[in-house]
């Protein structure tokens, strides 16, 4: 089931990263290059296929410029299975030794998911009929060795005959569940309860953490599953028993197999902070820390380069896998990594830093803008917000001055500065600020509420 995301041209792929992403078109370009580019390999003749080397990419640029929220989006775009691992947690103490494996068992983890959501669309049409019935069986039980309800009708047309009185209680509430009359009535339901839910960690030294998974998965099965009696309301039941029938119906070796080929063919990983495990990365470190950080990047190597990795659905193998990594690289530089590591990323893209216009759009612009947030979040409450355009000038103005001045955090100071902002706002609605309001936000405004913190270095500091 070929979907029409797997093969978007470049240019696709770049018009629907610009709906959520300001600027860094040289980014938005070259990943979208490397989404094409395996598609593409994955075409070729099989010979030169394992010849060319994947397009991995890595990703250089300050904090909060969007390099996360472009491979986030480009997964999202492409309806690829997406994790993000911080490569310097593999250096953390308690994490050594932790296999960096994990990072491609989280993707097929994404995977299944993403699968079982699909499938279960799929059946979602039978799944609810089922639930129908087990709720209709719960209200109204069909009377025991009732005959096929044909046979009623032929045997005699007797109203009082109790199996046809059933019958037709029954399909009288079957319309009123249908048509959601007693989704407010409450009904005992049977909830399977998974066993392994409480039975905590098992294994120990020695023990990888896929073949831990594996244990508690086959003792889990092993036991018997467990039903718990529910008292909920029909609306909730629904929602409940749908869950577990969809689940019912679809066959996990079906799911396990397609995700693992969804990881293997459309998977996207995100190594950030890959400039902490570069050896120059501390400035005075000694020998020690260097050796675990020079430890990782040889850890990854293999994943990077292709390998295959044991999970507990099945085996997959990394070679297609898009590796996009990510790293502000303030002290140290894509050189300092291990030779073999650097070529592994062969693409290098420099992010800028954003500018005050930047901002202002990154305000406005982006299908899930800040401003749009926020006043989709006061609508809830049917009060209407607006900011006038100089007073969006002002937002972007004061973020970015508190960026050159105190710190340079990127977009993210937009969040700050307009959460303080519209602080008092979302605290007085709807209590002194009643529904059908209209709130405007001008200039004046953002600068009463704004500009002492902003001149106020020390405040800033806490606050914004
Ligand atoms: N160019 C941009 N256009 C739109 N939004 C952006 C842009 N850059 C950053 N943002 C917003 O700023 C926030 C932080 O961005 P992101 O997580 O991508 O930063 P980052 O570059 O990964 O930083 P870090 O190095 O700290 O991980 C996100 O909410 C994102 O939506
Ligand atoms: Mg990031």
């Amino acid at each position: 089931m070929e979907k029409m995301n797997d093969n978007l041209t470049p240019k696709e792929i770049v018009a629907e990263l610009d709906k959520y992403i300001i600027g860094q078109n040289d980014a938005k370009r070259n990943v979208a290059i490397a989404l094409r580019n395996r598609w593409r390999r994955m075409n070729v003749k099989e010979e030169i296929q394992g010849e060319i080397v994947p397009n991995n990419i890595l990703l250089i640029g300050a904090t909060g410029v969007g390099k996360t929220e472009i491979a986030r989006r480009l997964a999202k775009t492409a309806d690829a299975p997406f994790t993000k691992v911080e490569a310097s947690k593999f250096t953390e103490v308690g994490y050594v030794g932790r296999d960096v494996e994990s990072m491609v068992r989280d993707l097929v983890e994404q995977a299944v998911s993403m699968v079982k959501v699909a499938k279960k669309e799929l059946v979602k049409e039978k799944a609810a009929e089922a639930v129908e019935n087990i709720i209709l069986d719960t209200l109204i039980p069909p009377l025991k060795g009732s005959p096929h309800p044909y046979a009623v009708k032929l045997g005699s047309d007797e109203p009082e005959d109790e199996v046809e009185l059933n019958e037709q209680t029954r399909a009288r509430f079957r319309e009123k569940i249908q048509n959601g009359e007693m989704d407010d009535r409450k009904v005992e339901i049977d909830v399977s309860q998974n066993s392994t839910g409480n039975m905590g960690m098992i294994g120990g030294a020695g023990m990888d953490e896929a073949s831990m998974i594996n244990l508690q998965e086959m003792i889990g099965n092993m036991m018997p599953k467990k039903k718990k009696k529910r008292k909920v309301t029909i609306a909730e039941a629904r929602k409940i028993l749908l869950e577990e029938e969809a689940s019912k119906m679809i066959d996990m070796d079906e799911v396990k197999e397609e995700a693992i080929s969804k990881a293997e063919n459309t998977g996207i990983i995100f190594i950030d902070e890959i400039d902490k495990i570069a050896s120059g990365a501390s400035s005075g470190g000694g020998k020690g820390p260097d050796v675990s950080r020079e430890g990782v990047q040889r850890d990854l190597l293999p994943i990077v380069e292709g390998s295959a990795v044991n999970t507990k659905y099945g085996v997959i193998n990394t070679d297609h896998i898009l590796f996009i990594s990510a790293g502000a690289f303030h002290y140290s530089k894509p050189s300092d990594l291990i030779p073999e590591l650097q070529g592994r990323f062969p693409i290098r893209v420099e992010l800028d830093n954003l500018t005050k216009e930047d901002f202002l759009k990154i305000l406005t612009e982006p299908k899930n803008a800040l401003t749009k947030q926020y006043q989709a979040l006061v609508a809830s409450e049917d009060v209407d917000l607006t900011f006038q355009k100089d007073a969006l000038e002002e937002i972007a103005e004061m973020a970015f001055q508190i960026n050159e001045e105190v710190e340079n955090i990127g977009a993210r100071r937009l969040h700050t500065v307009m959460s303080r902002l519209l602080n008092e706002i979302l605290f007085d609605i709807p209590d002194t600020i009643g529904p059908h309001a209209k709130i405007v936000i001008d200039k004046k405004l953002v600068q009463e509420k704004l500009e002492g913190l902003v001149q106020d270095k020390d405040l800033s500091r806490y606050i914004l």
